[in-house]
């Protein structure tokens, strides 16, 4: 990235930082609360927390690793609940280093090792400029870090428990709010599994049900009158 396309931090409204991405001028996290939309609209909507509350080991997968934040997030959530999840997120633009350091370390004060651990995987994936597979980032939680376009990815057979659509919005990246891309979500969702995300916007809504979701609007977090959580269709 070059040296002016370094995001810029920006304080939101319940405290913690997010950045500003330099390019499309979106906020990686909701400037009325970038943790709180990380805690309601992904770990809480999705049902991980719950699941992790049941002690039922979770897949979760990720669409746009950014900071770093809703990974961090879980993986503290995991560590608390004492319970398992095996976290793949995809990137296709890793942020520098030391913007992703800033976040998590203003986010998580008391998650130094986590975030080492964290850091290391960042560094190893930019270096080999691939994934170096599943790294163990606490006593609970592995993450694997793809460094590809997300219409690329292929997971195989795997499927997961939950999925974060976190990709920027739709104005700006239309072809992951697409259903040619959300039929690919869709087969790597596990039958109970729930897609959790921000945007409810018509269109994408629609994209949803001709991949073969369900989908429901839950009340937002502040700045968002409403959010979405999408299933498979019996
Ligand atoms: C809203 S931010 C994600 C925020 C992140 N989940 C967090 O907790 O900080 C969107 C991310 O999606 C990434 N992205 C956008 N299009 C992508 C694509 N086609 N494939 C992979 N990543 C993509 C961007 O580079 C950016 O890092």
């Amino acid at each position: 990235m070059s040296p002016s396309l370094i995001p810029q931090c920006v304080r939101t409204a319940d405290g913690s930082l997010t950045l500003k991405d330099a390019d499309c001028a979106e906020t990686y996290h909701s400037t009325f609360g970038a943790l709180t939309e990380s805690q309601v609209v992904f770990l809480q909507n999705s049902g991980v927390e719950e699941r992790l509350r049941q002690q039922r080991p979770t897949r979760i997968f990720e669409v746009g690793f950014g900071t770093g934040m809703n990974f961090l997030l879980s993986a503290t959530a995991a560590l608390a609940y004492r319970c398992a999840i095996n976290y793949t997120s995809v990137e296709n633009r890793l942020l520098p280093r030391e913007s992703i350091s800033t976040i998590l370390r203003d986010t998580f004060p008391d998650a130094h090792d986590s975030i080492q651990a964290t850091e290391h995987t960042i560094a190893k994936t930019r270096n080999q400029q691939q994934s170096p597979g599943a790294s163990q980032i606490n006593q609970y939680t592995q993450l694997t870090l793809l460094l590809q376009d997300a219409l690329q990815t292929d997971c195989g057979t795997a499927t997961f428990d939950a999925i974060y659509l976190d990709a920027f919005s739709s104005k700006n990246n239309p072809l992951l709010w697409q259903a040619s891309y959300l039929e690919k979500l869709h087969s790597m969702l596990a039958v109970e599994g729930v897609l959790a995300t921000y945007s409810v916007n018509r269109s994408f809504r629609d994209a949803l049900t001709v991949s073969g979701f369900d989908w429901k609007k839950h009340r937002g977090p502040p700045g968002k009158r409403e959010v979405l959580t999408a299933w498979r269709r019996q």
